[in-house]
């Protein structure tokens, strides 16, 4: 359950003129309407903020979402009460924070420089091409993959190189490794999304491993881990340790998946030094105060992680097992999203799911017959099968 209630921080200082205190409760009520919140009272020079009765977002709280491979739970009580007892420094440029670089680093028993922060890992997918991919550099990845990593390139006038899924779509590392030694001069990474966006399927540690020795030692390689808290495979593991080994490896984690924050903006790198250097001159500095709390105490809270792993799972299971009592192939996935295969076009079928309230993902070319499905709550799911059923029969 979200608290009603939130606390701002202490108006009494004694130079707090009135005017002043006029003009920071309004702009605390900006604020607090993006929270759907608003001042209700100062009592012992604290302000306490009530509901909002205006809300205009009725029609989008009604979908379900499962279109963006978001955590439908929320963020657990833990982070929330986190997030909303650190609102007090948000009149600050210079705040305590939990201490989130070190407690990242720790985290991962690696030292304080190898972690980066960023709003969100995709901040640190797009300063890694702004980074690597000067002089046309390219990327050789998969496809499909998370694109929009590749937009973003586009955008800087750098090309990837695509390599096809497997028949069985996971990741083909021995052609990567190919695509990567051909242009050995014209790569400036290899970008690496394990589990896969949007398949959900992994790569095997042995795999990554045969990746990495197969590649010239100085390319780097971005590892994109924002699903790794959602698999269950022993084939699999973190690629984490290979920065303590010294290899050029950039690893991309982020809180918006597990720990349900893509709203507040926080992800982070694990990457040497140098390379982090390269990135950090690109960075925009824009992690917020609120959210630095937020990360630590969800990184404590691994009681809830626990729990939306299971209950992901779980659910993914069931929809994925009644698929196919319908008739529909699904590709085996390790994260909290599942493509479907709908032998039909998929686009008109989004289109129906939307205009039934069901937010669904988009198409994935080229496979433009596959429904991705993120994994929301129980009865998300029921709200899915039930449409999903009216459109296929
Ligand atoms: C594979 C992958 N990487 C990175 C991101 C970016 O996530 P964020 O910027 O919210 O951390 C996403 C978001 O869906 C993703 O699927």
């Amino acid at each position: 359950m979200r608290p009603r209630t939130y606390l701002g921080g202490n108006l009494s200082g004694p130079h707090m003129r009135s005017l002043a205190r006029r003009r920071f409760l309004s702009g605390l009520a900006a604020t607090a309407g993006t929270l759907a919140v608003a001042p209700r009272s100062i009592s012992a020079g604290r302000v306490q903020l009530g509901p909002v009765d205006a809300a205009p977002d009725d029609a989008y709280d009604a979908l379900v979402k499962l279109a963006n491979n978001e955590n439908n739970y929320g963020p657990p009580e833990s982070v929330i009460k986190a997030m909303t007892q650190a609102f007090k420094y948000a009149n600050r440029y210079g705040y305590p924070d939990g201490d989130l670089r070190n407690v990242l680093a720790e985290h991962h028993a690696v030292k304080p420089e190898q972690i980066l922060l960023a709003a969100g890992s995709g901040e640190i997918l797009d300063v890694a091409c702004s980074a690597f991919l000067q002089d046309s550099k390219k990327i050789v990845g998969a496809d499909p993959s998370y694109s929009i990593l590749y937009s973003h390139a586009t955008g800087l006038k750098s090309d990837t190189i695509k390599i096809p899924l497997l028949a069985d779509y996971r990741q083909d590392i021995p052609a990567m490794i190919r695509a990567t030694r051909a242009n050995y001069r014209d790569v400036g990474f290899v970008y690496l999304c394990n589990p896969n966006n949007p398949t959900g399927r992994l790569v095997t540690t042995q795999e990554v491993r045969q990746l990495l020795d197969g590649i010239p030692a100085d390319v780097p390689v971005l590892i994109d881990e924002a699903y790794h808290h959602f698999v269950d495979d022993p084939s699999y593991s973190t690629s984490v340790p290979y920065v303590t080994e010294g290899r050029q490896v950039i690893i991309a984690r982020t809180f918006s998946k597990i720990a349900a924050l893509a709203g507040m903006r926080l992800g982070y790198a694990v990457a040497n030094r140098d390379l982090l250097q390269s990135m950090r001159n690109h960075m925009t500095g824009s992690v917020n105060a609120v959210v630095r709390w937020g990360g630590v105490a969800a990184l404590k809270d691994t009681a809830s992680q626990q729990w939306v792993k299971t209950k992901t799972i779980e659910l993914r299971t069931r929809a994925m097992r009644d698929l196919a009592s319908l008739g529909n192939d699904t590709i085996p996935s390790d994260a909290n999203f599942f493509m479907v295969h709908l032998k039909r076009p998929v686009q008109p079928v989004i289109e129906a799911f939307r205009k039934r309230g069901v937010l669904v993902g988009r198409p994935f070319p080229p496979m433009m017959e596959h429904l991705r499905v993120s994994v929301g709550t129980a009865d998300d799911m029921q709200r899915f099968a039930a449409v999903f059923r009216e459109l296929m029969a």
